[in-house]
């Protein structure tokens, strides 16, 4: 197919290259979105277990983790949950708050994939699918993109490719590529919201997989209170995808395995019934293996009435701050996101334009900016793109 007259190509349909597009679309520009995929959305469709967990209501830049913690703020100021929720709402589409703020469709995500596809055709956006980038340039202000079987320019490029997490997904790091052959600086890309491994003396917590508890997991600043899960390989759960983005090689995580309880605990405890053992106080507080796995390691066996209050307060201080030292993460096949990618330093935070190279432009999770798990990253997908839009 020969050279279509479009205002803008945008590279990937997921969730901000297709909200982009749409936008873009209404506000009159001739716009082009090309996806390898067979179908646009794949990630969309998967998220929130099936029921895309769309937004955030809480919603605030000190959500989001980035080298420049300020870029987020302009984007996310105007493009609100709110304004997503009435674009959700005016399809007709059911949602409730699950927990924290979080907002699922009372259906499927196929719902949120519908509404932005329906969103592009009435925009007149040309979606085509199946398209593997093969070649960008950039000449005389006009971005060329070959794929396949189709050349298309136009005066604006959009990078909305995603970032490598999930792989057997279709995910690729063209993002960075592009960049790079474009002179933007790339913050190294991690596995971000990602499950924490375990070895050397932690393994044995392996033997507990499967059992999952409310904990507070922290490391350095950071402290989020959630699930923690065990896993066959090391922890998992909300509380631990969390805190790995934070997360650094040779850097430990705290487990506050005991949130409700305070330093004193296991002496009032003793004062209360000092006939009661550590085992048995541990076991009405958390599940069975998790209690005798740490009431074994605590060796503290007795009465409480027979130990000292200072060997109680720091079993009560090793219990509200268990020291795991993870070897690694399961990595992008099993990242939720990506942290790191374009660099904020080369967009302008306004329309996400690179500000070196006049017309290109990066949205959605290609960029260095990643949100926390509960729809924070959906909604600097469309808060990103919607930034975008009103500039091409
Ligand atoms: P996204 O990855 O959505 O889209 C990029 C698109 O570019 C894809 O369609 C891809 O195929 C295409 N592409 C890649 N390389 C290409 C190439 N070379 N040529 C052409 N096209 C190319 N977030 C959230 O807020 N709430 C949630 O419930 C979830 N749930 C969730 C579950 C799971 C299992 C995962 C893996 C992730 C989530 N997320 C999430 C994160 C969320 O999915 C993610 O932040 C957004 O999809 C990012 O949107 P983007 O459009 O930037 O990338």
């Amino acid at each position: 197919m020969t050279d279509q007259a479009h205002d803008a190509v945008i590279l990937g349909a997921g969730a901000a290259g297709l909200f982009c597009a749409a936008e873009a679309g209404r506000r009159g520009r001739r716009v082009a979105l090309i996806e390898r995929a067979e179908k646009p959305g794949k990630k969309i469709l998967i998220s929130g277990g099936g029921r895309c967990n769309f937004t955030n209501i809480h919603t605030a830049p000190d959500r989001y983790l980035s080298a420049n913690p300020h870029f987020a703020k302009s984007a996310l100021s105007r493009y609100t949950p709110a304004d997503f929720i009435a674009l959700v709402e005016s399809h007709g589409i059911a949602w409730h708050e699950k927990t924290l703020g979080q907002l699922f469709c009372d259906g499927s995500a196929r719902q949120i994939v519908d509404m932005l596809t329906g969103e592009c055709a009435l925009s007149g956006v040309d979606i085509a699918c199946g398209q593997e980038i093969a070649e960008v340039t950039h000449v005389d202000g006009l971005f060329r993109v070959r794929t396949g079987d189709r050349t298309l320019s136009a005066r604006s490029l959009v990078i909305a490719t995603g970032g490598p997490s999930i792989p057997k997904m279709g995910a690729t790091g063209v993002a960075y590529d592009l960049a790079r052959q474009f002179g933007l600086k790339v913050i190294e890309p991690r596995p971000a919201l990602v499950p924490l491994t375990l070895g050397g003396g932690d393994v044995l917590f392996r033997d507990l997989s499967g059992v999952a508890a409310e904990v507070v997991a922290s490391c350095g600043k950071a402290a989020f209170r959630e699930a923690a899960l065990f896993t066959h390989r090391g922890l998992s759960g909300p509380a631990i995808l969390q805190i790995s983005s934070y997360w650094r090689h040779g850097q430990e995580v705290g487990i506050d395995f005991l949130p409700a309880r305070d330093g004193d605990w296991l002496i009032d405890a003793k004062r209360a019934t000092p006939a009661t053992t550590l085992r048995a106080l541990l076991r009405d507080a958390l599940p069975d293996r998790l209690a005798a796995t740490l009431a074994d390691r605590l060796a503290l066996d007795g009465d409480l009435g027979n130990r000292t209050d200072e060997a109680l307060r720091q079993a009560a201080a090793r219990l509200g701050d268990w020291r795991f030292t993870p070897n690694g993460t399961e990595g992008f096949a099993k990242a939720e996101v990506t942290i790191g990618g374009i660099s904020t330093a080369e967009l302008s935070s306004k329309t996400m334009e690179a500000k070196r190279v006049p017309g290109l432009y990066a949205i959605g999770e290609a960029v260095d900016v990643t949100g926390w798990l509960g729809g924070y990253n959906f909604q600097w997908a469309w808060a990103s793109g919607w930034a975008a839009a009103q500039a091409l």
